[in-house]
């Protein structure tokens, strides 16, 4: 099942929330390639780019986190690179074992579901600080 943005996901930082909707976006593009039985190729270029996307998105975050002396950046930092190895594992199994219904229910719950309760209970946390901050 596909997500859909909404006024809840925004965080209020233009450059974050660009680039989450990228995100969503491109998780929405990996669950049609496999459940639309697009051909391995296509899959594995989503993915690529998923893995690679998240990686930048990260560090842009992790980056805006340190300037601002966001305070639990440690633990948000921890939270990603967990996050990055995980991803990373489902590329390699989908890689591996191809397309399925089981894998569609992975990237659904693993990345997807996960990238949305992340945005809406840990960044939601960085763009209200630094909004405060700027105050
Ligand atoms: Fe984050």
């Amino acid at each position: 099942m596909a997500y859909v943005w909404s006024k809840a996901l925004e965080t209020g930082h233009a450059a974050i929330d660009t680039q989450h909707k990228q995100l969503v976006e491109t998780v929405n593009n990996l669950l049609d390639a496999c459940s639309k039985g697009k051909g391995r190729d296509e899959i594995k270029k989503v993915m690529g780019f998923l893995l690679q996307y998240t990686v930048k998105h990260f560090a842009d975050e992790e980056r805006l986190q340190q300037s601002s002396g966001y305070p639990d950046y440690l633990n948000h930092k921890k939270i990603h690179t967990e996050f990055t190895q995980t991803a990373k594992n489902l590329a390699a199994e989908l890689e591996e074992k191809g397309p399925s219904i089981v894998m569609v229910g992975k990237i659904n719950k693993v990345l997807g579901d996960w990238l949305i309760q992340h945005i809406q209970k840990e960044d939601m946390k960085i763009a209200k600080y630094i909004q405060e901050k700027s105050k």
